[in-house]
Parts: structure tokens; sequence; C-alpha cells
């Protein structure tokens, strides 16, 4: 705003200073005498070209051909030092061997062809650095000649006024941020590669208001029958770090006005207890709520309708009660040590392990009964550096915190190439500072995100 704002006031003091000071036949006539001269554009013009062609004068290529002579030199030495050993013990009396000679006389006549061209290339850049510096010395002496003409501040003015255009860019570019990486689509992905998240389409405080700060929210990816429009929210309602029941809303528009017709479905009566919900990374799946349970190093799985818990051991060594956790870089968020998470192919877990350095580990849960363990991949993502994690489309997405106003998927993980990336450079807006919750249901495209104790929805762009 403040920006856009000078923008204008700097464009409209240019075009109106001037041609009213020579002429302005209307009904209020003022007579400005202009003492100046004119400022000489024309001369700006000619610098300005002049600097961008000794821009293009030295190039990158003339450096790497120096070095490209240098790296031939440094692998021929050794190469003839080797062969001239070889030559001497070869020395039978006072006769060398006549073939090793000529194979080091070749060398030889090879390492002064280098030597020659190397000497060719140096003096030719040491006259083109001299020239150069003496066109830069001109250039000099001509700004600072018109820098002092300038009293009309048409150079700064320029100056100020790409700069602005610039923040423009950035600012216009920012309502919609997009990544423009070449390749294949990632996962194998018939939607192809994620390429922005816009929104917050939904942000409202539930029904606790600001009670809850950590929790998370959603819809079933495969809901039961007559379930399909249904949310769910999980707030932790102890020391923000353990639930025991999920609330279920019939529609997006209940949830937002507080009315949960279906009610709660409680797990145990007590919070914390056995096999109760830790930490706010909770995703709901098949009518069923996947989670971390109390104090294990397990995924629990809840049956909704049945109303029963079973949990799945993950390998040993994962990380809970607090061990690795997400974070940036003022503070960790509790007990997120484990990650669930949904996609179009199902459910999966995010940990980590001391074996994999701390840093992120991702295995699917194959929901048979009991769930299981399926594939697992190790990353070099270090989970302290990431604020959270989603899947979308096989492909494993990590969050940085930015700044108060947004947080940035900077990583991926593609589960069908093994490739990771860590330039996805893709911003979400958020509403309040932190993300406690992340996750993207594969049913509306949409990332649903816990935010300090409000829920938000983005859109996911894919193409
Ligand atoms: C390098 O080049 C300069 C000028 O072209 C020449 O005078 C000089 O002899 C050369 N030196 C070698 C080692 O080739
Ligand atoms: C949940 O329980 C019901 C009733 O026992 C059963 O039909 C259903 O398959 C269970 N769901 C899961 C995901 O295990």
């Amino acid at each position: 705003m403040k920006s856009s704002l000078v923008f204008t006031l700097m464009i409209t003091g240019l075009v109106s200073i001037l041609p009213q000071a020579q002429s302005s036949p209307s009904d209020c006539v003022c007579n400005l005498k202009n003492s100046e001269h004119p400022f000489p554009h024309d001369k700006l013009q000619t610098v300005e070209n002049s600097a961008s062609k000794c821009t293009k004068n030295i190039t990158p290529q003339q450096t790497m051909e120096v070095e490209g002579l240098l790296l031939g030199l440094k692998r021929r030495l050794p190469q003839l030092e080797a062969d001239v050993s070889v030559l001497e013990q070869e020395d039978d009396g006072g006769l060398y061997g006549t073939v090793s000679l000529q194979v080091i006389e070749n060398e030889l006549s090879e390492i002064q062809q280098l030597i020659a061209k190397l000497n060719s290339t140096t003096h030719s850049h040491q006259r083109l650095n001299a020239d150069t510096a003496e066109q830069l010395q001109e250039l000099k002496e001509e700004m600072g000649k018109l820098e002092k003409f300038d009293n009309m501040q048409v150079v700064r003015g320029k100056e100020v006024n790409k700069r602005l255009r610039r923040d423009l860019d950035q600012c216009k570019n920012g309502n919609h941020p997009t990544a423009p990486p070449p390749e294949p689509a990632p996962g194998n992905c018939p939607l192809g590669r994620l390429r922005s998240v816009t929104g917050p389409n939904t942000y409202t405080v539930t029904e606790y208001a600001a009670a809850y700060p950590y929790g998370s929210w959603g819809r079933d990816p495969k809901p039961a029958a007559g379930k399909e429009s249904w949310f769910w929210i999980v707030p932790l309602t102890s020391s923000n770090v353990f639930s025991n029941f999920v609330r279920l809303y019939s529609s997006l528009s209940s949830l937002v006005v507080g009315v949960s017709v279906p009610g709660s479905v409680v797990i145990h009566s007590s919070n914390p207890t056995t096999n109760t919900i830790q930490g706010p990374n909770v995703v709901m799946y098949g009518d069923a709520l996947y989670y971390n349970c109390y104090n294990k190093d397990a995924v629990c799985r809840f049956n909704i309708t049945a109303k029963t818990v079973t949990p799945m051991v993950l390998p040993k060594g994962t990380g809970f009660n607090s061990k690795f956790n997400f974070c940036h870089l003022d503070a960790c968020y509790g007990y997120t040590d484990m990650d669930l998470a949904t996609d179009e192919s199902g459910v999966w877990v995010i940990y980590s392990t001391p074996d994999n350095f701390g840093n992120l580990v991702l295995a699917e849960v194959i929901p048979g009964s009991p769930p299981t363990l399926g594939r697992t991949w190790t990353t070099s993502a270090h989970k302290r550096a990431v604020t959270n994690t989603f899947m979308a489309c096989g492909v494993l997405y990590a969050t940085r915190y930015l700044n108060k106003e947004a947080e940035e998927i900077f990583y991926s993980f593609d589960t069908v190439s093994g490739r990771e990336r860590y330039d996805i450079g893709i911003e979400i807006k958020k509403m309040s500072i932190n993300i406690q919750s992340l996750n993207y249901s594969p049913v509306d495209h949409m990332l649903y995100a816990y935010s300090d104790s409000m829920v938000v929805s983005y859109k996911v762009h894919f193409g």
C-alpha cells in the first residue's frame, strides 16, 4: 500500500511539473519560470547503453575458458612426469628407448600448445580488462556530471520507479504464488505438479473459540455412506497435548456456526489414558481416526462406528513424547513426533528416528485389521527444520516458517522416483502465526490447517 502510493506520487510529480512549466492555458494561469537547463535525457541514454555493452563484454564463458586450459595443464603435467620416470628406468647405459622418447616429445608439444593458448587468452583478457576499466571510469565521470545536473531528480526518480515497479511485480505475484519447475509430474500424479496454494478459503474460530490453540480438522477422504459432507475437529483439550474425542459436523456451515449435530465420539472418558490422542497431527480416513497413541511409539486407529482402538507400533527407535518435533527458529511444536497424512492413495505416517539422524521418515499405513506399516522411505530433510508435512498425490511436502504472514512449502519427496527437492518455493498465506497441523484432502484438493485455534482451508492447484 505504502509503496504504491509513493509510486503514484513520483509518476505524477514528474509528469505534471514539466509541461505546466512551459504552458498552461487554463482558467488558473500559473507562471513558473524554469531557470534550469532541460535535463539531457539523450546523454543518460548513451551512458546506459555503454554500461550494458560493458556488461556484455565480459562473459562467464571467458573465465571458464581459462579454467579449462589450466585444468588441462594440471592433468598433463603429472602424466609427463610419470612418463619421464619410466623412460629413466628404461635407461640402458646411455641409450633411451626411442619409442618412449617419441611419446614424451608429443606430450611436451601438447603442453607447449596449451601454454601458448593460455598466454594468448590471458593477454586478450588483460586487454579487455584495461578497456573495460577505462570505459567504467568514463561512465563514472559522465554519471557524476549527470548527477550534478539532476536537480529535478530525474535519474534518482528513474531508479526509485524501477525499484517500485519490481516491488509491485513481486507484490502482484505474491497473490498467486507459483512455482515453475519444468519436469514431469511427480508421484505419477494424474493431476500434474503441485503449482500453487491459494486462499484461505475458510477461516473461522471453532465453537471452542480461543480455548484450544492446538488441534486439527478436515474431512474424511473415504467417508462412510451418508457422511460425504461431514467435517471433523479434534481440539487438544488437555495441556495442548492430549484429547480423547473427535467432534463431528454434518456440513462445513454447521462447523462454522458451531453446531455439532452428530456430536462428539469419545475414545475414552479419561484424558489422557491408554490409546487416547497425543499431539495435533490427526487425520480421519475410512470412518476411522488415525493419531499418535498416548505415551507410545505407535499409531492408533479409532473406529468411529465400533468405537474400538487398534494400535500399530512403529519401528524401534521411532521418536515420541516430543523427541523429534516440528520446529521453527524460535520454538518447537510439542508432541509432533508423528504426523498422520492422507492423499489419493490412503493414509501415511511421517515420523523420525535416530537411525535416520532425526530426518523425516515416510511410511504407508496399510488399513487392514490390524493396520500395518507398508513401504518406508528415509529422507534427508531434518525434522527440526520443518514446521509441518502433508502428502498430495504420492508426494511428501514439507513446510517451513517464513514470517508471521507466510509459511513456505519448500521441500518435496517423490515416492515414485525417490527424488527429493528443496526448491519448491510455494507460499501459504497465514491467518495466524503458527500452523499446528496441516493435511491435504484428495476429495476437494484442499489443505486443512489448524492455526492458533482457528480452522483454515486452502485450495491446492495442480497442472
Ligand atoms: C606470450 O605472448 C606474448 C605476446 O603475444 C609474447 O610476447 C610472449 O613471448 C608469449 N610467452 C610465451 C611463454 O609464449
Ligand atoms: C469399523 O468397525 C465396523 C464395525 O465393526 C467394521 O464394519 C469396519 O470395517 C471397521 N472399520 C475399519 C476401518 O476397521
